[in-house]
């Protein structure tokens, strides 16, 4: 079966070299421009995975409708997490917001960031603005990565002078919920781009996945397997996915 004949994504090993391991980022500090869907989300589990988070978009009342989404999704995650201690739970749910600052400003906020994870609107000439602008104010080791459905993350990279430390991180919908995440790497993202990412993305508690310039989610959903915003998808579907010519 076609799924089967060739590894277009493939599962993320651990055995990356001690070497290459050395140079990794550490991701500590997380800025997530977009508050919607799916921003939301990544802001939610990078802040309930003890990540300093600052969460970005237009204005103080998207950005408060945002907060308010997260509050009542933490809330659901604790009912369940510790439904034998409903103290622990207000606890965690404080804690993780907590951690989770606002701006309307994304300039301001990512000079001492070590990830920026862009969920905006999906539209090619607004993220090549809104990249163009961040990378003369981020800090020399910021990551940027896009989480575009969509767009070549190439053409996206290719707005900044960081194209190395630039990298496809694709989350799904629910992102609380939804293991998978898509690490896509452009010919141009370094290994240690890529490995601090798979790093990140598995302090999320998320099954990260290797693609090669074009999301294997795109391909599939190209193909008619599967739509991509409703994904019936698994981790180990995934790792057998083959790619495109
Ligand atoms: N919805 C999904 O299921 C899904 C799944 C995977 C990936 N994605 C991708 O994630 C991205 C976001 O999708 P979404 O569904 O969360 O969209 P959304 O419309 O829910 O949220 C986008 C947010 O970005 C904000 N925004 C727009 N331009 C901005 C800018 N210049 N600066 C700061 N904030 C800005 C908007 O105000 C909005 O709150 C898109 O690239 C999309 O392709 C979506």
């Amino acid at each position: 079966m076609a799924f089967v004949t060739r590894q277009f994504m493939r599962s993320v090993s651990s055995s990356s070299t001690a070497s290459a391991s050395a140079k990794k980022i550490i991701v500590k500090h997380v800025t997530v421009i977009g508050g919607g869907l799916m921003g939301a989300g990544i802001a939610q589990v990078a802040a309930a995975t003890g990540h300093t988070v600052v969460l970005v978009d237009q204005t103080e009342d998207i950005l408060a409708k945002s907060k308010k989404g997260i509050e009542e999704s933490l809330r659901k995650v604790a009912k369940k997490k510790f439904a034998e201690n409903l103290k622990a739970g207000d606890e965690f749910v404080e804690k993780t917001l907590s951690t989770i600052a606002t701006s309307t400003d994304a300039a301001s906020v990512v000079h001492s960031t070590d990830l920026v994870v862009e969920a905006i609107v999906e539209n090619l000439k607004v993220k090549n603005e809104l990249f163009k602008r961040l990378d003369k104010f981020a800090a020399e080791h910021t990551i940027f990565a896009s989480n575009t459905s969509s767009l070549q993350i190439t053409s996206i990279a290719n707005a900044t002078t960081r194209q190395d430390r630039f990298a496809g991180l694709h989350f799904f919908n629910p992102v609380p919920v939804m293991k998978l995440v898509e690490v896509i790497k452009t010919p141009m993202t370094s290994q240690k781009t890529f490995e601090s990412l798979v790093d990140f993305s598995k302090a999320l508690g998320k099954h990260p996945v290797s693609c090669k310039g074009l999301l294997a989610s795109l391909w599939a959903s190209e193909k008619g397997f599967w739509n991509s915003h409703h994904p019936h998808y698994s981790p180990s579907q995934s790792n057998c996915m083959a790619g495109p010519d």
